[in-house]
């Protein structure tokens, strides 16, 4: 396996690589000052609150609260694992990525990607196997079998069957105290509270009895499991957790192996369930994804625009299905640009997918495909039964109702001709509609919802210091006296002296790279936070609350530390050091020039 990249390389990295430009990419931004802001990338918003700063090398969302750094954003928005990221970044700059040695850095065990991708597709291979030769898969490749599968089909999604044992895969895999905690962190097997019997202290497998369908993410590496009970059972179906590789809400179930027909077909459909992706595949409709047991999400929606302009949406004909497809909606506007398209299909009560194709064949379900319903009709018909169209307060209703979702679209010949035909509905004129919004003005709520979580609570003196070097690193270079700031002991003051150490050492540093120094650290969340920490501080009066903090810093752990000397000295007395240092204390207390910076 390929050894650790090392930090120096990341930091080198992010040094060269632009944010801005990273992320304009993939979310076209526009300056503001000396920002540069969109609307949020990771969050529903039509008022933009997602701003990037080429100064700290640093985006943050001032409405969800995301934030991070290059790496951080390709890890999220493209939901790469830290590795990828790293190479995507390096490639676009022409860098090689390089790897410490092995006995440099042995690989942590259950901490690298490399190690859980390894064990997931072990399980995956083990849960096919199965399939093929446990002595109880009959009554699950029966029930596949009339369920109108066949193995062709079943091959090609990889299916596969968990016995009903208490601990197979276990036993099968966890044959090292390390697998072990590698099965526990995919997910695949659980640990009982209270192990009752020590020689498997308390692991269960999470499948057993289930058909499973491996999930795989949008580079086609299994990342998941669904399993279905054969026959009856609850749960229907049960799925991995969520880990740091696998989130439900930008994974789509079938999408690695569809990329290319829904190219073809320059279309895809979104269903429901693994069976419906499957069923279809069967009868020949490739073009076809199914979210996984979850809503669909702006980041699933971006993933299949990327492939082809439109999105169909095929939910079940029951109540659940209509609004789910309304949800879907909603999700959908804002990633309406003009020349895309959108289109919901409703299947009757009690049918799904699945159950259409395997009754009524592929041309028929292709033919309901094609008439589905189009988004700008599905919004207005939705809305119109739910007020009196023939009362003038109803008309009103509708467009307090529609005026804020067609505000949601990009601008466009769309937006403008959704407003025109909510004019015409309504009889109020274009103008008044605002086109965009102006004179009723629909994104008033939004704005008002807009929190500022970075603005809240009161920190810590350290932490506040820590928040004003992260986000000027030049402020390092203001102390004069720090050999004394090295001698701080409270909690946390050895991130502030290594970013001090760094930023001395190398005054070019960015928030960016200071982050990325504490990636692999406990301190990194905290330090993600203190980052974006809206401060209010004057420019000008920077320095000086700098300093002013770091002062106060060490006068309380002087006097801290004088307070313990004392104690002691009175008890058991001190020895020559200690001595010595109280008495500098005492007399920089005296004269009254505590260690100044
Ligand atoms: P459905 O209940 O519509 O199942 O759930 P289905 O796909 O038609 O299942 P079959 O045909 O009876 O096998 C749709 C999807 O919702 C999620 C799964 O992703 C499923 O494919 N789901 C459903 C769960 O996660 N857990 C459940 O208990 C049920
Ligand atoms: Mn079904």
């Amino acid at each position: 396996m390929a050894g650790k990249i090392p930090a120096t390389f990341i930091d080198e990295l992010v040094a060269r690589v632009d944010i801005v430009d990273v992320i304009d990419r993939r979310v076209p931004l526009t300056r503001k000052g000396r920002e540069f802001q969109a609307c949020c990338p990771f969050h529903e918003e039509t008022t933009p609150s997602f701003t990037v700063s080429p100064g700290k090398q640093f985006y943050h969302c001032f409405g969800c609260g995301a934030h991070g750094t290059a790496i951080g954003f390709l890890m999220d928005y493209a939901n790469l694992d830290f590795v990828a990221a790293v190479e995507e970044l390096a490639n676009r700059i022409g860098l090689q990525v390089p790897r410490e040695t092995r006995d440099a850095a042995p690989v942590v065990p259950g901490e690298s990607v490399g190690d859980f991708l390894r064990i997931v597709e072990q399980a995956n291979s083990w849960f096919q196997q199965q399939l093929r030769t446990h002595p109880d898969a009959r009554q699950a490749v029966e029930y596949l079998k009339n369920r109108g599968l066949d193995g062709k089909t079943a091959a090609a999604f990889g299916i596969g069957f968990a016995p009903h044992s208490r601990n197979d895969l276990l036993l099968a895999l966890g044959t090292t105290p390390q697998a072990q905690q590698q099965l526990v962190k995919t997910g695949l097997i659980t640990q009982k509270d209270n192990p009752n019997q020590s020689s498997d202290a308390g692991f269960y497998d999470r499948f057993r009895s289930r058909i499973i369908f491996p999930i795989e993410d949008h580079r086609g590496r299994v990342v998941g499991f669904g399993g279905r009970t054969i026959g009856a059972g609850e749960p229907k179906y049960l799925n991995s957790p969520e880990t740091s590789w696998f989130h439900k809400g930008a994974e789509l179930y079938g999408l690695h192996r569809a990329r290319r027909s829904i190219g073809a077909a320059n279309q895809s459909i979104v269903v429901e369930g693994y069976m419906d992706v499957v069923s279809l595949a069967r009868y020949g409709v490739e073009n076809v994804v199914a979210t996984l047991g979850t809503a669909t999400t702006r980041t699933h929606l971006q993933r299949l625009f990327r492939l082809a302009p439109e999105v169909v949406f095929c939910f079940d004909g029951d109540r659940g299905g209509r609004a789910a497809a309304w949800k879907a909606l909603q999700v959908v506007l804002s990633e309406m640009h003009d020349g895309r398209q959108a289109g919901f299909l409703f299947l009757p009560d009690g049918e799904d997918p699945d159950s259409i194709v395997r009754t009524q064949g592929q041309k028929a379900f292709l033919h309901r495909v094609e008439k589905a319903v189009p988004m700008p009709e599905f919004l207005f018909k939705n809305l119109t039964t739910q007020v009196d169209m023939t009362r003038l307060d109803g008309k009103a209703r509708l467009v307090s109702l529609a005026g804020p979702l067609i505000a949601r679209l990009p601008a466009g010949a769309l937006k403008d001709m959704m407003f025109s035909r909510l004019s015409a509905l309504s009889g109020l004129a274009g103008a008044q509609l605002g086109g965009q919004g102006k004179t009723l003005n629909f994104n008033s709520r939004i704005r008002n919802r807009r929190n500022h979580p970075a603005r809240s609570g009161q920190i810590s003196p350290l932490a506040f210091a820590t928040s004003l070097l992260l986000q000027n690193p030049a402020l390092a270079l203001s102390i004069d006296n720090f050999s004394a700031v090295r001698t701080l002991r409270i909690q946390g003051a050895e991130v502030l002296i290594k970013m001090l150490e760094c930023i001395r050492g190398q005054p070019e540093h960015t928030t960016a790279r200071l982050l990325e120094l504490f990636r692999d650290s406990a301190f990194h969340g905290y330090l993600q936070r203190l980052a974006m920490r809206e401060n209010f501080i004057d420019e000008d009066a920077l320095e000086a609350q700098f300093k002013d903090t770091i002062n106060r810093l060490l006068q309380s752990e002087h006097q801290e530390r004088g307070l313990v000397l004392l104690e002691k000295s009175r008890q058991s007395g001190l020895d020559a050091d200690e001595k010595a240092e109280l008495l500098e204390l005492l007399s920089d207390r005296i004269d009254n020039s505590r260690a100044t910076v």
